[in-house]
């Protein structure tokens, strides 16, 4: 086993209400959640304090994005240090929901993890290729280009998480074989050994994201570079519990 901790994010994206969310999360309070597994929650801004309050502390909660400077005139903006007064300790960045519909280059994504972190937040860090850039044979360019822009930005990787995430998986339910998904992280943890540090490579935990269920997630959890995941549908779904407790 690699020594690094399992870690399970929810990503709920824009979903749910005051009902639902509390639904979920009495799911995931009564559920007997694997203790080796790190576990947090993606949930709206706006509900952040209301499922923080309803969550066990074992289950970290994160926002979905937050901005690079720490006041100002941002109208509708959102900072880390605001995420943290609410009771996050995590925020989701990079997803490639914020870079394809919101437009976000990899350097703005690299400085709002920067400052996240200096604000004390934990960083879920998003990257992943298009279907186009796949069927290119540019999936390792496009992933070490991202990785490149957080490493310009990112000096302590201690909490940081990436979250390789390859757009034609999200939300498809064409998922990633292990054997793909093995792959890539496997070229990731030689770019950290070649461009940040061994040790970094060894311990820095690796998602897979793009349609886990809980009918694929223990096969993808046996390979070795894959460190948990990060789940979107199925994290509004009882079965993320089943997901969150793959290894055991
Ligand atoms: O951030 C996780 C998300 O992008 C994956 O979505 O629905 O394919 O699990 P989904």
């Amino acid at each position: 086993m690699s020594g690094r901790k399992f870690c399970v994010g929810g990503n709920w994206k824009m979903n749910g209400d005051q009902k639902s969310i509390a639904e979920i999360c009495k799911v995931l309070s009564d559920a007997q959640l694997d203790p080796n597994t790190d576990v947090v929650i993606g949930c709206p801004a706006i509900y952040l304090m209301f499922a923080r309050n309803l969550l066990p502390c074992s289950i970290g909660v994160a926002g979905q994005n937050a901005y690079k400077v720490a006041k100002g005139a941002f109208t509708g903006e959102i900072s880390p240090a605001m995420l943290k007064d609410v009771g996050a300790d995590w925020v989701i960045l990079g997803h490639s929901e914020r870079r394809a519909i919101f437009k976000e280059s990899d350097e703005l994504i690299a400085e709002k993890a920067e400052h996240a972190l200096a604000e004390g937040l934990k960083v879920i860090a998003c990257i992943g290729e298009t279907l186009e850039e796949r069927e290119a044979g540019k999936t390792n360019e496009v992933v070490a280009r991202q990785m490149c822009a957080y490493a310009k930005k990112i000096r302590d990787w201690t909490n940081v998480v990436v979250a390789y995430e390859p757009v034609w998986a999200i939300g498809t339910g064409k998922t990633a074989t292990p054997d793909q998904a093995q792959e890539v992280h496997a070229f990731l943890r030689q770019w950290l050994t070649e461009n940040i540090s061994k040790e970094v490579s060894n311990t820095l935990r690796i998602q897979y994201g793009g349609s886990v269920t809980a009918a694929n997630a223990k096969e993808l959890a046996k390979k070795p570079d894959i460190d948990g995941f990060l789940v979107g549908g199925a994290s509004l779904k009882p079965e993320f519990v089943d997901i969150v407790n793959a290894r055991k």
